[in-house]
Parts: structure tokens; sequence; C-alpha cells
């Protein structure tokens, strides 16, 4: 039995006055870590302190992003060692507004992925088509493509910290979100497509998220199809009471 997650992409949101409050609302609210993992991911400058506050929670933290470099000169970069000296060894990897509007290709996202792997982090790696892929019929393949570019040299051990999450990219942000049925199509395709390149048991076991448009009144019903494995929630997440809700949809 696969263990749900919920994980709440804040993107560039919030001060942290805002995050402090947010953060203390969902570690009033949320006791049920035995049952459902959730993560909740905040711009780097936040993370130490929250951190420092989500000690004793069942809370994880995760960092949006990574540089593949450990360490040297990029200007305004973040390194995977410097995430795990401040105590955060997730990552949010691939997502669409990455390869969209910071050429995020899938070389440059292989060299993440290794490099988080190499730290031994947790990495939730997204995947997704556009809307013109989707109306010629290209989702799987795009997803297909995404999936082996960027993951073909994980070992077992790399594949046991690996979350997918799929987030078909017109539904990120635009209210529209995929029926349940074509989640459910593509979540089975993914786990397919994991089983050729990493075995069955690996495909069994990798929790596979799906992403866009997640809020309280359609949670529920993507999260009881058998393949969804839980939500990467963007706006929704912003909210405590929404949040909240998202998180009981997968209890
Ligand atoms: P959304 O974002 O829930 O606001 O659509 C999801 C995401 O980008 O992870």
């Amino acid at each position: 039995m696969r263990k749900k997650i919920v994980a709440g992409n804040w993107k560039m949101n919030l001060t942290l006055k805002q995050a402090i409050d947010l953060v203390e609302e969902l570690k009033k609210n949320f006791h049920s870590g035995d049952k459902v993992e959730v993560v909740v991911a905040p711009s780097f400058p936040y993370l130490y302190p929250l951190r420092e506050i989500l000690k004793a929670s069942a809370i994880e933290l995760s960092a949006q992003n990574m540089h593949w470099e450990t360490a040297g000169a990029f200007t305004g970069e973040v390194s995977a060692p410097m995430l795990l000296s401040v105590g955060i060894d997730r990552v949010i990897l691939g997502h669409s507004e990455r390869r969209q509007y910071f050429c995020e290709d899938a070389g440059l996202l292989a060299k993440k992925v290794k490099t988080a792997m190499d730290h031994e982090m947790q990495v939730i790696f997204c995947v997704g088509e556009v809307l013109e892929e989707r109306e010629a019929g290209r989702h799987f393949d795009t997803v297909r493509e995404q999936l082996e570019a960027s993951l073909h040299a994980l070992t077992p051990a790399d594949w046991s910290r690996m979350t997918i999450a799929y987030e078909p990219v017109w539904a990120i942000g635009t209210g529209k979100t995929a029926t349940p049925d074509q989640a459910q199509e593509m979540h089975r395709f993914i786990r397919q497509v994991v089983s050729g390149m990493a075995g069955e048991q690996t495909a069994e076991q990798i929790r596979i998220l799906y992403g866009g448009s997640v809020k309280p009144s359609n949670a529920a019903d993507l999260f009881s199809r058998p393949d969804v494995d839980g939500g990467l929630v963007g706006g929704a997440s912003l909210k405590p009471e929404d949040f909240l809700a998202i998180i009981e949809a997968a209890l």
C-alpha cells in the first residue's frame, strides 16, 4: 500500500510572516503523519526558519529547485549541500514553470536529478504535456520522453527516493483540472514507463502525484483513483483551510 503524499508548492509567494502563519496553522491542525505524508515547499529564504518551527511536527519541507553543481561561481543559485546544511533533504525538480521560464531542458534536469540523488535527497520530479500536445494526441509520448530523458540513469536506491508528479501544463493555475479518468490513465501509463525503466517492483512502489488546480472540491475524486497517490498543490496550498481539506481528502 503506497502512502499518499500531499505537497504544497508555494512558488514565489508569501512574506516570512505569512509563511510562518500558514505553517503554524497547518501544524496546529495536522496530526495524521502516520496516514499521509505532508510536504510544503516554500521559497529558499524561508526554509531555515520554517525548519525550526516544524521540527517537532509531521510536516516535511522541500525546496522548489536547486542547482546541479555543489558549489562555485553560480551567482544567485542554491546547491544541494547548502540545502542539506539547513536540514532540507527534499527538492522539486522539473516543474513546468522551471522548464518554461528558465529554459530547464531534459539534459539539465538529468544533471539536477543526479546531484540530488548523489546527496540522497528525495525528489518530486514533474512531467506533463502542454495543451497543443494533448490536442495532437502526443501527451503520452511527451511524458514518456520527459521521464526517459531525465531519469534514465537512476539506480534502484535512487528510485526509492523518487516521486513523480504528473502536472498537465494546461491545468496549472488555470482552474482547469484533468478529469479523474484522464489523471488515472496517465498515471497508469507513467507506472508502465517506470516499470520498463526500473522494473515492476519499483513501478508498484513509486508514488505518482497529480498536480494542476487541485482543490478541496476535486481532491477526493482524484485521490480515489488507484494510480493517483496524492497531489502537488499550488494555489490552494496557500490557504490553510483549503490545503487542510485536500489533506483530509487523502486520508
Ligand atoms: P496549481 O499549481 O495547483 O496552482 O494549479 C500546481 C503546481 O504548479 O504544482
